[in-house]
């Protein structure tokens, strides 16, 4: 199979509640679009599973002819189609990676299914012409804490995870116990600006484990029995405290992995990244420990196709494609060689 040097790559991304598909010519970005399903899952609190399918069906062509349309490309100049395989919802997946298979078939293209948890790994390198290297990765989403060690493109060793509820998952419940609407994250970053981030010691537990896990659901129960104790204006002081202990935990674990597996470049993507605080925090630990820190930027932290797009360019220009018999799965894993 010839590659072109940049190829001109179209990758969709519908594993959980937003239908995105970008336009990539090699690592360039021709355009990006993100359909997002925020307000209609926002009445139920929380994603649910068959109103999202029902979403991307309606909006996966539609987001597809205008990131084609945008990026002023024509269905038959593409070269490749990259799609999320998993891991998310299963009838959220099917949708995309059934589109875009279909699409790579009748267009006789290569068709490359992507582990959506090594898109955010790798979206921190978007844009750098090094591409990914040698680094330890904090991949913090609403399904997902994992401290990944890259070795390059492919080689992934999961050296810790969350023990229980993911650091996004702890921000929404947290967020919906406070009585703030969903998705709980983005709003608590908000709030706890001018809120007093000491004023309560929630705990920060697996601290002193002397591994790489993570446990979010202690610090989430701290806060549901302190609610009902409190008088006046005590949010934006609980959003601060709170989200200073998930910080300082997330922090904390990510330089001492950096720190054991002598790795000089930290990285920190998924939905989380983008929370103030936390970018804030780990540019002053990288700062301290003499580490390179590469956040993702704002707009590559929550789901996108861009970075399904640039996963796909990788594995593209590693001669790789999907077997076509393949699955959407809703579990797929990342290391031990069983990513793709
Ligand atoms: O990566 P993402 O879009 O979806 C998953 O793959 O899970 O992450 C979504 C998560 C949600 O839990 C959301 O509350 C959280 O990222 N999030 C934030 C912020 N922005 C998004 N959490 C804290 N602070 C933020 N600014
Ligand atoms: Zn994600």
């Amino acid at each position: 199979m010839s590659v072109p040097a940049a190829p001109i790559i179209l990758a969709i991304e519908t594993s959980c509640d937003e239908t995105a598909a970008a336009v990539l010519r090699g690592d360039e970005l021709l355009s990006s679009r993100i359909a997002s399903q925020t307000l209609i899952h926002s009445e139920f609190g929380g994603v649910v599973p068959e109103v999202a399918s029902r979403n991307h069906l309606a909006k996966v062509a539609p987001i597809i002819g205008e990131a084609l349309r945008a990026a002023n490309i024509l269905p038959e100049q593409i070269d490749c189609v990259a799609a999320t395989r998993g891991p998310g919802l299963l009838t959220s997946l099917l949708v995309g990676y059934s589109f875009g298979k279909g699409l790579a078939i009748g267009l006789g293209k290569p068709f490359i299914g992507v582990n959506h948890i090594e898109a955010h790994l790798l979206s921190p390198f978007f844009g750098h012409k090094t591409g990914p290297r040698r680094s330890i990765g904090l991949v913090v989403s609403g399904g997902h804490t994992l401290l990944i060690r890259l070795e390059k493109v492919g080689h992934y060793e999961v050296i810790g995870s969350t023990l229980d509820d993911a650091a996004g998952e702890a921000f929404d419940k947290v967020g919906k116990l406070l009585g703030l609407p969903y998705p709980g994250g983005p709003q608590i970053d908000i709030l706890a600006r001018r809120g007093d981030r000491t004023r309560f010691d929630f705990p920060r537990p697996m601290t002193g484990s002397g591994n790489f896990n993570f446990s979010f659901s202690g610090i989430k129960t701290s806060v549901r029995y302190l609610l009902p104790k409190l008088e006046g204006d005590y949010l934006p002081d609980v959003a601060a405290s709170f989200q200073e202990s998930v910080v300082d935990s997330l922090v904390r674990k990510t330089m001492a992995a950096a720190a054991k597996c002598e790795s000089n470049l930290v990285t920190v993507s998924g939905g989380v990244s983008c929370n103030s605080r936390l970018r804030q925090k780990m540019k002053e630990a990288a700062e301290r420990m003499g580490k390179c820190l590469l956040l993702a930027t704002p707009a590559l932290t929550t789901d996108n196709a861009t970075m399904i797009g640039y996963v796909g360019l990788q594995r593209l220009l590693a001669g790789e494609k999907s077997d076509l018999g393949l699955d959407a799965d809703p579990n797929l894993v990342i290391g031990a060689g069983k990513d793709r």
